[in-house]
């Protein structure tokens, strides 16, 4: 007997709860509408090793890898996916903060059957290090984290621009991907869109050129003058 009212009492203020969170319910949407896009916490700090920053390592490796033109670009978006964005990328329900191997992000990277893999060939399969590094994203929570790692008095090409290039263009502009015949992987081919100007005309989105990354978000001031002192400095192999 005692048990079953104690029941009753639970459920019955398990309803007025529930009631009262209804009540608020609209209240709660307007100021979070669906898709809202939260901007990234932490963009001023200086970046932790132990923590893996979406903005900073995430975003620009899905950008490149997954959201060309025919594939999860804001354009195609095959399957109803986009990753484009924080907001678009948890849109997909594929993320389930805290948990990697439930989420089918992480999933297909490591499928070994060809028709589920992704990148989807000719697109080569992530490396075993930025595999790792959406795994630790999701487990950490799947925030919308963001750091400051950019120095703008440094600018080898070895310590800054081909790592920049790898995360931000490599995707698209690689031997088995050449979009605008452009193969990025290398440093002569690298030196010779800084010498010709195109490296600075597409990432400052100057006039005449298209604007690069395409689809994502101009890269920062401080890796534009990255660039631009390298390229002043000569576009050296150093
Ligand atoms: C999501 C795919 C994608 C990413 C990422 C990307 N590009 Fe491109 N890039 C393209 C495509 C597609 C074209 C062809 C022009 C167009 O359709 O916009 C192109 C064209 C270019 C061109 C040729 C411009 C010309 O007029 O000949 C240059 C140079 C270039 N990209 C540099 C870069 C650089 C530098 C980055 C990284 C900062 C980058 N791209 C990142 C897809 C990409």
């Amino acid at each position: 007997m005692k048990l079953k009212s104690l029941l009753i009492l639970v459920c019955f203020g398990g309803l007025i709860a529930w009631g009262a969170s209804c009540k608020h319910e609209p209240d709660g949407l307007v100021n979070n509408p669906p898709g809202n896009n939260p901007p990234p916490t932490g963009g001023e700090q200086p970046c932790s090793a132990d923590t893996v920053y979406f903005q900073n390592q995430i975003l620009p490796l899905l950008i490149s890898s997954c959201a060309k033109s025919n594939c999860h670009d804001a354009a195609t978006r095959q399957d109803g996916i986009e990753l484009t964005s924080y907001a678009t990328i948890m849109a997909t329900g594929d993320v389930r903060p805290g948990n990697p191997n439930g989420s089918d992000l992480y999933e297909v990277l490591n499928e070994t059957d060809p028709s589920k893999i992704m990148p989807r060939p000719p697109s080569t399969p992530l490396t075993a290090a930025e595999k790792q590094l959406i795994f630790r994203w999701i487990q950490q929570g799947a925030k919308n984290n963001a750091c400051n790692d950019c120095d703008s008095s440094q600018f080898t090409f070895s310590a800054t621009i081909q790592p920049l290039v790898n995360s931000n263009c490599r995707g698209c502009h690689n031997p088995n991907f050449q979009s605008a015949g452009l193969d990025l992987s290398t440093y002569n081919n690298i030196r010779s869109i800084a010498l010709n100007g195109k490296f600075m005309g597409t990432i400052t989105h100057a006039a005449g050129f298209p604007a690069m990354p395409r689809g994502a978000a101009k890269l920062s001031d401080c890796r534009i003058a990255q660039v631009r002192k390298w390229i002043e400095a000569g576009a050296p192999n150093n």
